[in-house]
């Protein structure tokens, strides 16, 4: 129920999709009601009329359950396509806010999460709760108005024959019910192995040059046919509960026909019961266990569903630990003196990094860091555009604490050239944009040429338009570094924060 409670939000746009889907989804709950009526009462027809070509009787049958089975082929069309536009639309509304929570969160959070598990939560999560948008509301709540007209129905054309019939639901609900847990944890654990997999696979090919320079390719497949195997026996598994409960829904819905066949029949050869009563009795029945489980759970979409929304929640949850503020200082163009005041860092509780740390920079003074590696250097400078935040003690820029300081105008004011140079697939030209999505292409090349990157870029096939390839994979790791400092055009921070 929690899982509906994260989705009702997302639902509410679409309200007025889903009510026309509910009206559509009952004329074709009626016309379903209306048929086994209309095909039993045929059998009073005949009787009453034996010998006549073709009564009007019949006739008028014909007629309505023809009208009846155009009606509920309308009532289909609408329903399947309307849930439809609301499903995906949700789902895309979904995407974007698991996507929006990951870029929230800080490099601590990513640096234990793969990219291709994380990229598995954004698309497949998301995808598995459409049926449930699409199909699993309404049939959900038109299952229960069929489920209790039949019962209803039932009881109207004889109680004791109800009664009787209805028996094996009691069981065959229950152990339907006492299942739903271990279904759904069963594809929530599928999901996961599908986002390690995911994980793993992304992580080997981004590495396939040093698999193949080490001769790993053969110790590569053993780790992604360790995990697929993993997954296979999963996806097995949880069909196996899907299917062990075939039986039960089966076995139910044979009990109580047999059940209405032997009293019923009874009823009916000694005349305690017209023969049309009893077939109508039995095609209700018929209709009777498909939405009844459906209620209940048994249905793969709703389980899958429910525990990919499970999975979206988690996300939505997260709580990211650099926490921006809203309402902080805007800042313009700093002045740049910082302060580190007491500062104590560490990613891990046990291994303290950085230690009560007090410096001064003035505004425009150049520091150099210097240390042995893993010293602490990177971790220092992260702390500025606040990629962490620090466990004791203040950084101040310009007098400023560094927490009251809303996170984006911050950052505007701070260019950095990391020691892992990252590009993003895409042309020169656009990498260069990166910093400054307005710069004019006189302007992309006069950053080009102070970074010293103009000249190469020329002799590139395409020049400004050549594609660099995932992460630059095109160019060499010189290049890449001059192109990472071209996107960081003088005067940024001038620009209006607001
Ligand atoms: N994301 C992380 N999670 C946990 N520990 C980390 C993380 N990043 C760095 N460390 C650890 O923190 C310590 C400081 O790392 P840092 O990157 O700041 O070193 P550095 O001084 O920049 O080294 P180098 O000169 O090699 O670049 C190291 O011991 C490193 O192993
Ligand atoms: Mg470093």
């Amino acid at each position: 129920m929690t899982a509906f409670r994260t989705l009702l939000p997302f639902l509410q746009p679409y309200r007025w999709h889903m009510a026309l889907v509910l009206a559509s989804n009952l004329l074709v709950m009626t016309t379903s009601l209306l048929a086994p009526w209309l095909i039993s009462s045929i059998v009073g027809v005949v009787r009453v009329a034996p010998d006549q070509a073709l009564s009007n009787g019949v006739l008028v049958i014909a007629a309505a359950l023809a009208s009846a089975y155009a009606l509920r082929g309308l009532g289909l069309y609408i329903t399947v396509y309307v849930s439809h536009i609301a499903a995906w639309r949700v789902c895309h509304d979904l995407r974007l806010a698991v996507y929006t929570q990951l870029q929230r969160m800080s490099p601590r959070f990513f640096a234990s999460r793969q990219t291709g598990e994380l990229a598995s939560r954004v698309l497949k999560d998301t995808d598995h709760v459409e049926p449930i948008v699409a199909d699993v509301v309404h049939e959900f709540l038109a299952s229960a108005l069929i489920t209790l007209g039949t019962v209803v129905v039932l009881l109207t054309l004889n109680p004791i024959l109800a009664l009787v019939g209805l028996l094996p639901a009691i069981p065959a609900t229950w152990l339907v019910w006492r299942d739903r847990h271990r279904m759904m944890a069963a594809f929530d654990a599928e999901e996961r192995s599908g986002g390690q997999l995911s994980g793993l696979i992304h992580d080997q090919i981004g590495g396939i040059r040093e698999i193949q320079i080490f001769n790993r390719e053969h110790l590569a497949l053993e780790r992604v046919r360790a995990v697929s195997h993993q997954l296979a026996h999963q996806q097995i598994g949880a069909r196996r509960l899907m299917a062990a409960l075939q039986p039960v829904v089966e076995g139910a819905t044979g009990a109580s026909i047999v059940l209405v066949v032997l009293l019923g029949g009874w009823l009916a050869q000694t005349g305690q019961l017209t023969v049309e009563t009893l077939v109508a009795f039995i095609l209700y029945l018929i209709g009777f266990y498909q939405p009844l489980y459906m209620l209940v759970g048994v249905s793969e979409a709703l389980q899958r569903g429910l525990a990919g929304l499970r999975r979206v929640d988690e996300m939505l949850q997260l709580e990211p630990d650099v926490v921006d503020s809203p309402d902080g200082v805007v800042l313009g163009r700093a002045n740049g003196a910082i302060t580190f005041k007491g500062i104590s860092f560490a990613y891990r509780d046990d291994l303290p990094v950085l230690q009560r740390i007090d410096l001064q920079i003035a505004a425009g003074q150049t520091v150099a860091l210097v240390g042995p590696t893993g010293a602490g250097k990177s971790t220092f400078a992260g702390l500025i555009p606040r990629f962490y935040d620090s466990q004791a003690g203040q950084i101040l820029l310009d007098g400023v604490d560094l927490r009251q300081i809303r996170l984006d105008t911050l950052r505007r004011n701070i260019s950095m050239v990391t020691q892992d140079v990252f590009l993003f697939n895409g042309t020169v030209q656009e990498n260069i944009r990166f910093g400054n999505p307005d710069a004019t292409d006189a302007e992309v090349v006069a950053a080009a040429q102070a970074a010293n990157a103009h000249e190469f870029i020329q002799h590139l096939p395409q020049g400004y338009a050549t594609e660099i390839g995932e992460r630059g994979v095109r160019l060499s790791g010189g290049q890449k570094q001059r192109l990472s400092i071209a996107r960081h055009p003088q005067g940024r921070a001038d620009s209006d924060p607001r």
